[in-house]
């Protein structure tokens, strides 16, 4: 069992409702890709709860008070195309957010990650970053992500994902001393093709109904 104060596995009923028709491989894309969406604003909260704010000075129709403002702007990279899928979740949480894209799939038979495709708001050096990823398996897109991130030169940083293997949480955790991760369900172990078990199946494939491709 991974424990590190880095880790937070989100406690509450309704996410292990929401979770549960995920997982069901009945469920149709179009409430596969919703429910993502929701569990996201959920994860968002929390993994929010200690972003700086500042005073704000403003007039309500009654009287003037002092109201609070995020003291910094927020990026949300996704780490297509998976990632995607938990943008809508993330903006309706955070309008303010610049977005960035990080793309890279995993070799069939190696597993390691191949990039294809980078485009990040020059903001992510002084952002809020928040990293998206519906699957944490064995940790190897993340890690590559977040290496890239902090080479440039970005410090606020967090993973957030849906679904998260005990040796993805272990890879990331060891390679990279700050980032916290924040997911809904930590799972059991990767399977001999390194899917997370009992996991959701290729979340990709689920969010844009690529089962079947060329
Ligand atoms: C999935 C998922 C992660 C990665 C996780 O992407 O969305 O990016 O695998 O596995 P890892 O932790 O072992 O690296 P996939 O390669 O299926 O690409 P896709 O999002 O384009 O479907
Ligand atoms: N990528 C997925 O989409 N699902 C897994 O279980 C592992 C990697």
């Amino acid at each position: 069992m991974v424990s590190s104060d880095r880790l937070h596995v989100i406690d509450h009923p309704l996410v292990a409702h929401k979770l549960g028709i995920l997982r069901d491989c009945d469920t149709s894309c179009t409430k596969f890709r919703n429910l993502v969406s929701e569990l996201t604003t959920i994860l968002a909260v929390e993994a929010t709860r200690n972003v700086e704010v500042q005073d704000k000075p403003i007039t309500t129709p009654v009287a003037p008070c002092v109201a609070k403002e995020v003291a910094r702007g927020a990026t949300v990279v996704s780490i297509l195309r998976a990632g995607n899928g938990m943008l809508d979740g993330m903006l309706q949480l955070m309008p303010y957010a610049h977005v960035g894209f990080m793309g890279m799939y995993r070799n069939e038979e190696t597993h390691k990650p191949v990039h294809y495709y980078q485009k990040l708001p020059a903001s992510i050096v002084e952002d809020e970053v928040f990293l998206v990823d519906p699957m944490l398996a064995t940790g190897g897109s993340s890690i590559d992500a977040i290496t890239e991130l902090r080479r440039l030169g970005v410090r606020r940083l967090t993973f957030l994902c849906m679904i998260a293997a005990p040796e993805g949480v272990e890879a990331v955790l060891s390679a990279d001393p700050d980032v916290s991760i924040y997911t809904c369900a930590l799972d059991d172990h990767l399977n001999e093709n390194a899917y997370i078990v009992p996991g959701v199946g290729d979340a990709g494939d689920r969010i844009f109904n690529t089962l079947n491709v060329l």
